[in-house]
């Protein structure tokens, strides 16, 4: 049977009838379209799927959506403010923290979760935050940069 769901998505509220085993992560992607999110490992091990809930991270890929009804929700698409990117995601521009961008999402996620937390004071504490997600390209020391800039 099918479970009648309240997803609040980038301050957006969505209903939805779900199988009760769906994935926040395929929820997000594949009921509301945003795609933005990525499966990688889909065990809770990469991170590419990586949201804000209440302001802090979660790997969706772990979270059924029927038990995160009514909380908040952030995925990479609600970071911009209109045409004002995140200053995170400048920073993850300027200092070339990607190559294929599949992980990129979740690092960016798990990086404003980072400064907000307040985990951002030095390049070591960046890393042992950031050590759930993974990059295939190894862009490591760039998204550690990209963080402090935008950290202050
Ligand atoms: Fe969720 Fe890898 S897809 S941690």
């Amino acid at each position: 049977a099918l479970v009648n769901v309240v997803l609040r998505v980038n301050g957006t509220e969505h209903r939805l009838s779900l199988d009760p085993r769906t994935t926040l992560l395929d929820a997000l992607r594949e009921h509301l379209h945003l795609t933005g999110s990525k499966k990688g490992c889909g065990l809770g091990q990469c991170g590419a799927c990586t949201v804000l809930m209440d302001g802090k991270r979660v790997k969706s890929c772990l979270s059924l959506a029927a038990l995160v009804d009514s909380r908040e929700i952030t995925t990479i698409e609600g970071l911009a403010q209109g045409e004002q990117l995140h200053p995170l995601q400048t920073a993850f521009i300027e200092r070339d923290a990607f190559q294929c961008g599949y992980c990129t999402s979740g690092q960016i996620m798990a990086g404003v979760a980072c400064i907000a937390e307040g985990h951002a004071h030095s390049a070591q504490e960046i890393r042992e935050w950031m050590s759930g997600n993974l990059c295939r390209c190894g862009a490591y020391d760039h998204i550690v940069a990209a963080i402090q800039d935008a950290a202050g």
